[in-house]
């Protein structure tokens, strides 16, 4: 299977993914694109050294959302793209890629959803005072953070807990779960609507 992944930041998680690709660990799959909407982004020249082609488009120089995703379609058609893995990649999905890629859109979100969706998900369960937040993985619908449900794992707050060491606790857990998921997903274990087979 042929994966795009998108992305808007440092691409830590792309990084895993462009590691575990190159070295034929990720459920048959490869990176073959990835997707990014700033320039100045780390994760573009992380997919530089890695040898893998990067399409960088800035939103706002199209006349609308559907005019940018279309523009990304047809990059994802022209490298028979499967499917597209959202890997901090900080925009939601509009309808002209969800009609396109439907069921074949994953992300990664640093809470247990459906709690924290959206923004600074870290401060937001920090703020609240929780005892335990996670990582989830899940499928893209039109929704901010609300697709079905892929796999979770949980993560204890220590009282003496800072956005520092959450961070980096969640950071590590996505390092692992998310090419697990990716890795289930190409090789056809998991559908959307379907659950886990
Ligand atoms: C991750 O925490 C992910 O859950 C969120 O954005 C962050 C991306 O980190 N959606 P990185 O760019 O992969 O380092």
């Amino acid at each position: 299977k042929r994966i795009a992944v998108f992305v808007s930041g440092s691409g830590s998680n792309l990084q895993v993914l462009l590691d575990r690709s190159a070295a034929g660990n990720l459920g048959g799959a490869s990176v073959v694109l990835v997707v990014c909407d700033k320039p100045q982004a780390k994760a573009v020249v992380r997919a530089e050294e890695a040898g893998v082609p990067s399409l960088v488009l800035i939103p706002k120089e199209f006349p609308d959302k559907a005019a940018y995703e279309t523009r990304i379609l047809e990059e994802l058609r022209a490298r028979q793209v499967d499917f597209v893995v959202l890997a901090g990649y900080m925009r939601l999905v509009g309808p002209t890629l969800l009609d396109a890629y439907g069921g074949r859109i994953l992300n990664l979100h640093p809470s247990l959803l459906p709690m924290f969706p959206g923004k600074d998900a870290i401060g937001q369960a920090l703020e609240a005072g929780v005892e335990e937040t996670g990582v989830t993985v899940h499928f893209v619908d039109e929704g901010m953070d609300t697709g079905p449900v892929i796999a979770q794992e949980r993560i204890k707050i220590e009282r003496n807990e800072t956005r520092e060491t959450l961070t980096a606790k969640i950071q590590s857990v996505e390092h692992k779960l998310l090419p697990r998921v990716v890795a289930d997903f190409a090789a056809g274990k998991i559908q959307m609507g379907g659950g886990r087979t």
